[in-house]
């Protein structure tokens, strides 16, 4: 049989011809193929994924807290319609309609230039390569080579971007004994590049300066702040699900003004609305960044995006000069069409306020549900993100690694896949990616109703959690 649409007469998907190719040809991530699981989704709709047997999945997670509008959302699916009337592929060397418009949406209604920081902005086609052209603009704005990321943080998966990454593990490959050999990509630490430490949590007492903030500013001093670009970072952290304390940003800022550090704020995750802001950085009041990556909810994940926004500086510098850059998608019709859509759509329907009102509903669901369990150990987060981690007994991590993570190892014990099965057993899709936090990140779209199904899975997954843990 040829490839294509895989049909019976009744014109249902043969899921068995469609999991064997899936199978045999595909390249999958992050599972060897000795423990994938294959999931065949059938459809997506709204707050809802349909799987191959006909189940229904509640999306409470967003994909990758990525598709914040839920699934197929008319704003930006609509414009993509409408584009493609007009537009396939049009390459950077020409403008449309979309790009500029896309452009004047984000930097002027958004971010409110010319009374703002921001001056202009790159559209890409993901996350990843919006990393990789703000490393290199502030490189090369800056003359120096030295770019500082914070552990635990998670910037991409390209080389570039692998190199800013705060956790480790390229690749965990089997062995003798299991899972236990993890081998980054040669090269890891890489020059050029200084991890700094991760930020303190919400729940940290002592007054005084941050130690985080302290050993930062020795490290500035070690390498020499004349040779330090930039420093990169996460608003709330999201591969890690982690909430910096509140002092947090004001302090790394006075830090990167006193030494002359730009900042490179990477808000793929946390942008277009995800914590109750249009974008993380404005949680602390009077603080900017030099340069802000954006992607995923920047168009509701509708097609795949990125974007560099950057200072007036920054902008002028490059702009005046030719700066050999790009790719053949930049500034793509269709991906622009979906952001004017997504953008356009919050704007006039002030998406923010639903997200900071379903927030608060969704923290004081969490907060109750930490009263009840007592291996929830710490709830944070902004707007509709919120991370649950889970302690044992003794207040600790359950998994001692937690987010040093290498993905070594039996991970079918670790707290996040014990609670991402239980869930799925009650119809919720939710989970982590490192071992002991939950990371609950519904669409915008998420009802009250919705919230408390999702509660009621995390509820009986807390307790096999417990069953296990607690024995
Ligand atoms: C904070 C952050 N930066 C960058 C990226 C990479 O974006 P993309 O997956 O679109 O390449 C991600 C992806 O999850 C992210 O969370």
């Amino acid at each position: 049989m040829l490839g294509g649409f895989v049909s019976d007469t009744n014109n249902t998907t043969d899921w068995a011809a469609i999991e064997s190719w899936d199978r045999r040809y595909y390249l999958h991530n992050t599972a060897a193929s000795t423990e994938y699981a294959f999931t065949g989704v059938e459809r997506v709709d709204g707050n809802y994924i349909t799987l191959a047997d006909g189940s229904t999945l509640l999306d409470f997670q967003s994909q990758l807290v990525s598709d914040s509008m839920g699934h197929r959302h008319e704003a930006p699916h609509n414009a993509i319609r409408q584009a493609m009337e007009r537009y396939g592929h049009v390459f950077f060397g020409m403008a449309t309609t979309y790009r500029a418009e896309a452009a004047k949406l984000l930097v002027e209604d958004v971010l409110g230039a010319p009374n703002s920081w921001a001056s202009r902005v790159r559209f890409l086609t993901s996350g990843t390569e919006a990393v990789e052209n703000a490393v290199q603009a502030a490189r090369l704005f800056t003359g120096k080579t030295l770019v500082m990321t914070q552990a635990h943080s998670f910037h991409g998966m390209a080389s570039g971007s692998t190199f800013l990454r705060g956790y480790r593990g390229n690749v965990t490959v089997p062995g003798d004994r299991g899972f236990t050999q993890v081998r980054d990509i040669p090269g890891v630490p890489a020059p050029g590049y200084i991890p700094i430490p991760p930020p303190e949590h919400t729940d940290y007492l002592d007054d005084g300066t941050l130690p985080s903030l302290a050993a930062t500013e020795q490290l500035i001093r070690a390498c020499g702040a004349e040779n330090i670009a930039a420093i990169i970072t996460e608003p709330m952290f999201g591969a890690a699900g982690l909430m910096p304390h509140k002092d947090y940003y004001r302090g790394l800022h006075e830090l990167m003004r006193r030494y002359g550090i730009l900042w490179i704020d990477d808000e793929v995750l946390c942008g277009a609305g995800r914590l109750g802001e249009w974008f993380g950085y404005q949680l602390t009041p009077d603080i900017a960044p030099d340069i802000m990556i954006v992607g995923k909810g920047i168009n509701g994940s509708s097609l795949p995006s990125g974007g560099m926004v950057v200072n007036e500086a920054i902008g002028d510098f490059l702009e005046a000069a030719r700066w050999w850059s790009g790719s053949t998608w930049d500034g793509h019709p269709l991906v622009c069409a979906s952001i004017v859509g997504t953008l356009s759509y919050m704007l006039e329907n002030d998406i923010l306020s639903t997200v900071r009102q379903r927030g608060q509903y969704l923290r004081q669901s969490l907060d109750h549900l930490a009263s009840q369990h007592s291996h929830i150990g710490r709830v944070s987060g902004a707007g509709l993100y919120h991370a649950v981690d889970l302690v044992g007994v003794d207040g600790k991590p359950l998994i001692e690694d937690d987010r040093y993570t290498g993905f070594a190892g039996d991970l079918s014990r670790n707290p996040n896949a014990i609670i991402s099965g239980a869930c799925a057993e009650k119809g919720v899709f939710l989970g982590g990616f490192v071992p002991n936090t939950i990371k609950c990140a519904p669409p915008f779209t998420i009802t009250e109703g919705e919230i408390d199904h999702a509660m009621e899975a995390f509820d009986f997954a807390l307790r096999k959690l417990a069953e296990v843990y607690s024995g």
